[in-house]
């Protein structure tokens, strides 16, 4: 069966349900946000695993499932808990939207346990076969890199009116519809609207309240989008951004150094209104201006 599988799927990157299938112009539209519901496994991994298996820094997905940056990303996560994982989704080749990583190989991996446990049935044994034109599905060595694809969507980030991100899930055995749709505030029209022919399939398009970012257009993080209930955290570690599930707060990162110029990790980045610079009392008046978004040099206010 795999076989025949493998054969039907092995010419363009085929993703494994219709509810992904966005299209987008390729080499035109600029990557967009998007979430996986990552299941752990009984390996039992830890934010760091995680971290590496989606090349997703370890800060951003303590924010999206608002965790405090303080925790400790090298605690085991328990078997079945889920997490966000914020991940860009780009325009393929193709013309659709998907997202993909790249996976070292360990010693006594199969490619079953890969797409199931490490990642959680976010990929298919298919989908990987295909990516790496892997023929013979007993075949890898490790120490072999393998690109990963995942399934992911954008839809204009808005859903019913409102900001939304959307994230691919993966349902489990004797989950109810309902169970469901109650977790995801999604009436079952909604539901429908999201995923149009799901029958099946096991992967579904599932819709988070989020908060758009409205900030000027030549920001870098102009349409930063932000789950309710998460934060975070831009302009290369300067800014934090929550979401109340109506609108962005952002203000200075916790993490972000503390003093008068607020230099920021790794940039020329600095916070605030500059032109103010220290008040008449040798103190700062830098934290009261509004965040408008950053570029490579320059925070607006
Ligand atoms: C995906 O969408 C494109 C056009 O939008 C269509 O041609 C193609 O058949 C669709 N593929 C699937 C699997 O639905
Ligand atoms: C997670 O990371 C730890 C330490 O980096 C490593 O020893 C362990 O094998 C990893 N676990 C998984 C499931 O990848
Ligand atoms: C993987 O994603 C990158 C963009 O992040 C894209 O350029 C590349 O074509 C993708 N590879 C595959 C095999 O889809
Ligand atoms: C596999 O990828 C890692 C980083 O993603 C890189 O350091 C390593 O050299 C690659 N290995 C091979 C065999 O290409
Ligand atoms: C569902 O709605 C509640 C209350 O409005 C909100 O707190 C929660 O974050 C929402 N869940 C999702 C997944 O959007
Ligand atoms: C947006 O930023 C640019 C600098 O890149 C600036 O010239 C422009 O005035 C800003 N627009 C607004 C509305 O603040
Ligand atoms: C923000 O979104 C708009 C339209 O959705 C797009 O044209 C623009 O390129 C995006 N900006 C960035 C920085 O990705
Ligand atoms: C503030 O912090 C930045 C970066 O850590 C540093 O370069 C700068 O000298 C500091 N400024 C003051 C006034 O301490
Ligand atoms: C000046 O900065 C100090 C220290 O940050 C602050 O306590 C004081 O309120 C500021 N004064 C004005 C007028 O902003
Ligand atoms: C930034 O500084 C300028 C000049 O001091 C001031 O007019 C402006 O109101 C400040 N903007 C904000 C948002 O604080």
């Amino acid at each position: 069966i795999l076989i025949v599988l493998l054969l039907g799927s092995i010419a363009p990157l085929q993703l494994h349900a219709a509810s992904f299938n966005e299209s987008c112009r390729a080499t035109v539209d600029p990557p967009c946000q998007a979430l996986l519901a990552y299941r752990s496994s009984s390996l039992s991994p830890t934010i760091a695993n995680i971290s590496s298996l989606f090349s997703i820094p370890v800060q951003a997905i303590l924010a999206a499932n608002a965790f405090s940056p303080s925790d400790d990303p090298s605690a085991r996560l328990s078997t079945g808990e889920t997490l966000r994982i914020p991940v860009p989704c780009s325009c393929a080749a193709n013309g659709q939207r998907s997202g993909n990583t790249t996976y070292t190989i360990a010693p006594g991996d199969f490619l079953f346990q890969i797409a199931n446990n490490r990642y959680g049935g976010l990929v298919t044994i298919e989908e990987i076969a295909a990516a790496n034109g892997i023929v013979d599905l007993d075949k890898i060595l490790a120490g072999q890199n393998l690109t990963i694809p995942y399934p992911c969507s954008c839809r204009g980030n808005s859903f019913g009116g409102r900001d939304a991100l959307f994230m691919a899930y993966v349902v489990q055995d004797g989950e109810s519809r309902e169970g469901f749709y109650r977790s995801y505030n999604l009436s079952q029209e909604e539901f429908d609207r999201l995923n149009p022919s799901v029958n099946l399939d096991d992967l579904v398009v599932c819709m988070c309240v989020a908060c758009r970012a409205r900030f000027n257009r030549s920001a870098l993080d102009s349409n930063l989008t932000v789950a309710s209930g998460g934060y975070a955290i831009t302009a290369n570690g300067c800014v934090q951004c929550n979401c109340d599930g109506t609108e962005l707060h952002c203000t200075r990162a916790p993490t972000a150094p503390r003093n008068c110029s607020l230099g920021c990790r790794n940039s020329r980045l600095q916070i605030g209104n500059f032109s103010t610079g220290a008040n008449s009392s040798g103190g700062c008046t830098i934290e009261s201006c509004l965040y408008d978004g950053y570029n490579n040099r320059q925070i607006f206010t």
